[in-house]
Formats: C-alpha cells, structure tokens, sequence
C-alpha cells in the first residue's frame, strides 16, 4: 500500500493543479468558443456570406439558415486534427515523457490561436482550427495521465475530475466572452479567437516549471531523477514506499508489453477497451456537443434574437459547472452506474420534449412565442445537468481506471481518440441533420440515449472504491458477461504451473 502520508501538499502540487486547468480551460475554450462566434453577423459576413444571407431570410427556413458545410468545418476541423493529433501524443508521451508533450500541445495552440485571430481568408481561419486541434490532441492525452500520475493514490478520483471541471469552466467563459464581444463591431470575434492564447501562455510557462512525472522517468530509464521527482512533487524526504511501488508497476508493465495489436488481441483486454471505446461514443451521441456547440444557433433556430441566444448559453454553461462540482463529490459515494442511468433519464425524457414541442410548434417559417422558448432553455439546462453530473466526467474517467498498466497510455489513446472521431461526426453533420431530420433529430439523440442506459445497466461493472491494480479480481472475473473473457490469464497460469511441474 502506498502511504498518504508521505503525500502532503506541497505548493508544488497546488501549482500542477493549476497547470491541470489550464490544459482543461483551453480544451474547454475552444469548445464553447465556435458556437458564438458562428452565430456573430459580422463573422458571417466576412467568411461565410451565403450562410448570412440565409439567416437574413430565416423566416423562409428554420431549421436549414445555418446548414453550411463550411460552416461546419470551422468547428470541426479542430477535432479531427485532434484524432490525427493523438496518436502522434501517445508516441511522444512515452518516449519523450509528458512535460514535452505539453509544451507542444501549448505550441500547436499559440500559433492555433494567433493564425485564427488573425485570419483573413476562411483557408487562414480552418488552419488555425488544425493547429488548435492538434494542441487538443497533445494536450487531452498527456494532461490527465500527468494528472493522474501526480495526484495523491487516494485523490486520483476528484483530480481526474478537475479536469473535466476546468473544461466546463473553459466552456463557460468562452460563452461569456461571446456575450462581451458581441457587441465589438466589427472584430469582436477576433477576440474570442484570440483569447484562447491566455491558457496557452501559462500551459507554456508552466511546462518550464512542472517536473515530469515519476512514471515516465522510471520507464524511460532515469530512475534516480524519478527519485528526486517525487520528493519534490510530495514535498517529503522519505519516499522509499511509493517509489518501489512505482518500480514495480514500470517492471511488470515493461514484462507485459507487446505491440498494441498484441496486446489488443488478448482476450482479457477486451473488456476494457470495449467500455472505453463505447463510453466515447455514447458520449458524443448524447448529443451534448450539438448543444456546446451550436447553443447559441440553436436557439436562434426556434427563434430567439442574436443577444439573447448567446445569453441563453451563459445559463447552459453556468449549470454545467455546477452540475460537475457535483459529480466530484457524488462519484466515489452514489457510484458510477448510478449517475449513468439517473442521467439517461432525464436527458432522455428533455430530449423526446424538445422533439415533441419543436415538433408541435415550430413550423419551417414561424417563431416559438418567448414562453415556448423560455421552456426549451430549461429543457436543455436539465438536460445539460444530467451530463456534466454523469457522462462528462465518466466518459473520462472511467477508461482512466480500468484499463491494465501496461497498455493504459495505449488503451487511453484509443479513448481519446474515439472521443475526438465522434465529437467530430456531430460537429460535421449536426446543423445539416437538424435541417434535413428537423425536430426529430431530438428523437434521434433519445434513441441513442436508450441504447446507451441498456449497455450502462448490463455491461458497465461498477468501479467506484476498486483499486485500479484490483479491477480483474474484485471486476471482470465477477461479472456475468466480462468474467469469459478473463480466461486467457487462466490460461498463462495454467501453463505456467504445468511447465514449473515438468521441471
Ligand atoms: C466532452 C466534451 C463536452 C464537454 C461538455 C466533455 O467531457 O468530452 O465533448 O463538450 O464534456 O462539458
């Protein structure tokens, strides 16, 4: 066991947990950013004036004045830069360690930031996006392992979920800042594209400052600086303990490792992976982007006013705060099959009543009445509540702790990765499947949410106050349908004991 008391804070540790946010913020920013910056007059008339026209004769259309394939690519080039991005990540991360990984990522996102700010052709604007999404990439796999391999044993829960706290945070002040510059005529969207460079800056500077990780100097072969590392990331002396522990890990992770497709292939993998993979996706299908997104052209689309749907996106974004504060506290106590499913029904049932009241009452060419739409605000902030409480952090977390040592950056990649696939199908196709599905696209989401609470309620094991070295024993072998695929450990054994008693 290693010892928490050896694990006092230190000003050092306080200063990685601000590091953590920043690498969230920026995730955060850029996300929340796009949306208010698509739905800005003077941002459409400058690189997409066909979509501004359109709006103009919204009362022709509603659901379709924002379906632009362009438009569209604004928001999701950066994400799929970022699967490109992450594979690269992995590879860097562990051969070159997680300090230089971030101070890449914080370099992909300065010259992201400066070269969109300052865009003057929509091709300046998209390359902007990829070198953002390549700084996502970087930064969402080497962040939270950093995270995870600094955090206190017993912390390592809550920290995980700081980061996703800090990407809600990020998500808000990108609304926030909308909502300012909205009103600078005509360059307001240039700041809210350039403000993602301030998270950039300290995530630069404090990649000088922040150690590597034990880990990584240990399976990189440095072990007395990993030594040295962790006194100053503990701020004690006395280390011995956690430090053979950490030893231990880096030697049998080293003895198990192959290739990922040979690691893949081992059947006592598969469950892991699977869950992984398939929390990514449902993530994504919640349908929480279409709304972190294109909030702001949403509810324009049932007819709010430019400013008013911007502020409508202040309150989405203030709740999701609120609502992962409180996961960090109900996680490790209401355990996390519990959040999952108490979500899905309520994002279930907000989505099948939007569907059905935009269904009843939003023709192609009318506006909802300001009751109806103050109605589909709370609708999405009840739905937004049930996410960030469950399916935000979860979707991270959980692929965080399952997955075995000696393929966890590998396995965590592939999470990363399916994470940024999926959120870039929705940023692609959503405005153009809400002017061809109209209010059905929320039926749509619904039916995904179903099938989501059905995987949760048979496949998902609960994890909640397991040790993550523990998960095959006290997890998988107890479960009904993962405890098969758990045998070809069985099997190694086997055939080790045969072998011994041969000799
Ligand atoms: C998801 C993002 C989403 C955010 C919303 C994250 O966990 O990965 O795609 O925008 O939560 O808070």
């Amino acid at each position: 066991m290693r010892t928490d008391q050896t694990s006092k804070s230190s000003i050092y540790v306080i200063f990685c947990w601000c590091f953590a946010a920043c690498g969230g913020l920026m995730f955060g920013y850029d996300i929340g950013i796009s949306g208010g910056v698509t739905a800005m007059n003077d941002f459409l008339v400058k690189f997409f004036p066909r979509v501004y026209e359109r709006k103009m004769h919204a009362k022709e259309n509603n659901y379709c004045k924002f379906d632009d394939q362009l438009l569209q690519l604004f928001t999701s080039s950066l994400y799929l830069a970022a699967v490109v991005a992450s594979f690269g990540a992995s590879k860097c991360c562990s051969k070159f360690g997680r300090r230089l990984t971030i101070l890449l990522a914080s370099i992909f996102f300065l010259i992201g930031a400066a070269l969109s700010a300052s865009a003057q052709s929509l091709w300046m604007l998209i390359f902007g996006r990829i070198f953002l999404g390549f700084g996502v990439g970087f930064g969402n796999e080497s962040v939270p392992l950093f995270l995870s391999e600094v955090a206190p044993v017993k912390r390592r829960g809550s920290v995980n979920i700081m980061f996703q706290l800090f990407i809600t945070i990020g998500i808000l002040i990108a609304n926030l800042v909308n909502y300012g510059t909205s009103f600078l005529h005509p360059h307001g969207w240039r700041v809210s594209l350039g403000v993602a460079a301030l998270p950039a800056v300290l995530l630069f500077v404090g990649s000088f400052v922040i150690p590597e990780t034990p880990t990584s100097l240990v399976q990189r072969g440095h072990e007395s600086k990993g030594r040295e590392a962790l006194k100053k990331i503990r701020g004690v002396e006395e280390v011995n303990e956690e430090f053979e522990e950490i030893k231990e890990a880096c030697e049998k992770a080293e003895r198990a490792k192959g290739s990922f497709w040979e690691m893949a292939k081992k059947r006592s993998n598969w469950p892991p992976l699977v869950i992984g993979v398939m929390l990514q996706v449902f993530q994504q299908f919640t349908g929480i982007n279409s709304i972190m997104f294109y909030a702001p052209v949403l509810f324009q689309t049932v007819g709010m006013k430019s400013g008013a749907s911007l502020y409508s996106s202040v309150i989405t974004g203030a709740f999701n705060v609120l609502a992962t504060l409180l996961a960090i506290f109900a996680v490790d106590k209401a355990g996390r099959r519990f959040l999952l499913l108490a979500a899905c029904v309520i994002m279930f049932i907000s989505q099948v009543t939007i569907g059905g009241l935009l269904l009843g009452y939003l023709k192609e060419a009318n506006t909802l009445t300001v009751g109806m739409g103050i109605v589909v605000v709370v609708l999405v902030c009840m739905f937004v509540i049930a996410f960030a409480w469950s399916w935000g952090p979860m979707g991270w977390l959980i692929p965080s702790e399952t997955f075995p040592l000696e393929m966890r950056t590998e396995g965590y990649a592939c999470a990363v990765s399916t994470n940024m696939v999926c959120t870039f199908i929705i940023a692609q196709a959503f405005l153009s499947m809400l002017c061809r599905m109209r209010a059905f696209i929320f039926f749509f989401f619904a039916a995904w949410i179903l099938l989501m609470a059905l995987f949760v309620f048979f496949l998902l094991p609960e994890t909640k106050n397991v040790p993550i070295d523990a998960m095959v024993d006290r997890v998988w072998k107890l479960h009904p349908v993962w405890a098969k695929f758990m045998d070809d450990d069985d099997e190694a054994a086997r055939k080790t004991a045969a072998a011994v008693e041969q000799v």
